[in-house]
């Protein structure tokens, strides 16, 4: 009687609740996501720039704000006998910290800076939300405060997603005001939300004296409908603000930039004035409302972190949503691209020169793909077969001494005796016609 197969336990480690990590068949489409952001970063002339991942805790308390999520709740910390320092939860705090710290405001203005990097968030962990995940963004520092910028960082981000072949994303956008506007809007808010007080969720309640703005930003199903009545904020903006955001739109309209409008678009951070603004991929799992990207401007963020006045603005994508959306419209190639043969030793001496005829083919660029360390034929065929490859090349004790090798195709079984010199150019000649 056959013996049964044991059941497998699973293994004792596994990776941390919430880290995202890249398998080698998903490889290929991050490393496409990867060329069309530094092409694009080329193209509209942003350098490359690595801040560390590892922060000074502080620096997103001031930054992000004390009230917001990220910093109440999401924050991993490292503590040391003396310091206390956090993973980053986001990109633009470190940047900004590093045009202070590397004096980055006398070289000529604006300062355009992209990056890529893991940024960890203790967010509960769902699809499309990790505690690790990996971001690219794109800021612009120091300047004027043009909005012909806001619709730069649009235009950077739309090349992005066009490139990557999500050609039916949409922007949803809002201003936020600024230090004129914004006392009278939270004013206004503040004052709906009091009278609905009993009937909002407790974090609104807790947002009404902390975080008015916030208010916009709530999922609860209780708070939908209070929302919806709430005062705008558009209709406070002062005049500046109007002007801003009227001229960006322009701008976006110029440039065939879509766009919606999203009056309770608020964004989780404190650090944000004016412009904000929020990618959607359609079409894919991503319409659960996970965002694919966001970003907005932040004028005064030099400023709460130490530095003097100057704007700023950007944006940063979640690369495993890119991934994901361009994955589910395989668009990216979807499975790793396969090595197109796979080479076979038999016998000691032609496993010594395994090498050198590998080497022959990575040369002239020919993936080829090989078990070096079995020698028995039939398991090497049948791992190319498993791999799904059909050309397999046959190095044997004969063709050592003929200097030859077999080239054979496992679909059709036909196979050919060539000169080892004439190798590469045989190879190459079958995969074109494959
Ligand atoms: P954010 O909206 O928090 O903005 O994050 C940007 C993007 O990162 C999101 O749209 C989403 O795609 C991705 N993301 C965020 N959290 C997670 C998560 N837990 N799991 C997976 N993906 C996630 C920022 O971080 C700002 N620093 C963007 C910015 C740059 N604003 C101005 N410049």
């Amino acid at each position: 009687m056959e013996e049964k197969p044991k059941k497998q336990k699973p293994p004792t480690w596994q990776s941390v609740t919430g880290v995202y990590e890249i398998l080698p068949e998903e490889a290929p489409l991050w490393e496409k996501a990867y060329a069309v952001v530094k092409n694009a970063a080329q193209f509209y002339d942003f350098k490359r720039m690595e801040t560390g991942i590892i922060e000074n805790a502080d620096l997103f308390t001031r930054a992000v704000g004390e009230d917001t999520d990220i910093v109440t709740k999401e924050m991993f910390f490292i503590r040391s006998r003396s310091h206390r320092w956090v993973l980053r939860p986001e990109g633009t705090a470190p940047i900004v910290r590093a045009y202070l710290q590397y004096g980055m405001s006398a070289w000529p203005q604006p300062v355009k800076l992209y990056y890529f990097g893991p940024m960890f968030r203790h967010e509960k962990p769902q699809a499309g939300r990790y505690r690790q995940m990996q971001q690219t963004g794109f800021e612009i520092l120091g300047g004027e405060p043009d909005p012909i910028f806001d619709a730069q960082v649009m235009l950077v981000a739309f090349r992005i997603l066009r490139d990557l072949g999500i050609k039916d994303a949409v922007t949803d956008v809002n201003s936020i005001g600024c230090r004129v506007c914004q006392p009278n809007i939270k004013r206004k808010l503040v004052a709906y939300y009091k009278t609905k007080e009993s009937k909002v969720c407790p974090d609104c309640r807790t947002r009404i004296s902390r975080n008015p703005f916030r208010l916009l930003d709530c999922k609860r199903e209780e708070c939908q409908e209070i929302k919806k009545e709430a005062p705008t904020i558009l209709d406070s903006l002062c005049s500046a603000c109007k002007t801003h955001f009227r001229d960006w739109l322009e701008y976006l309209d110029e440039l065939k930039v879509p766009y919606r409008l999203n009056n309770s678009l608020v964004r989780g951070f404190d650090y944000y004035n004016r412009t904000v603004f929020e990618f959607f991929a359609s079409g894919t799992k991503e319409e659960s409302g996970l965002a694919v990207g966001g970003g907005g401007r932040y004028d005064y963020l030099m400023e709460m972190v130490g530095g003097r006045p100057a704007p700023g603005l950007g944006f940063a994508f979640g690369l495993e949503r890119l991934v994901s959306v361009i994955k589910e419209k395989k668009n990216g190639g979807g499975r790793a691209r396969r090595q197109h043969i796979f080479f076979i030793h038999v016998g000691d001496v032609a496993k010594k020169r395994s090498l050198g005829i590998l080497e022959m083919l990575r040369k002239e660029n020919i993936p080829v793909a090989a078990s070096l360390g079995k020698d028995a034929l039939g398991k090497q065929i049948v791992l190319a077969d498993k791999e799904g490859i059909e050309i397999v090349l046959i190095f044997g004790q004969k063709e050592v001494y003929e200097e030859s090798i077999i080239i054979k195709n496992l679909k059709t079984g036909i196979q050919e005796t060539v000169l080892l010199r004439k190798m590469v150019e045989e190879v190459k000649r079958r995969i074109k016609n494959e």
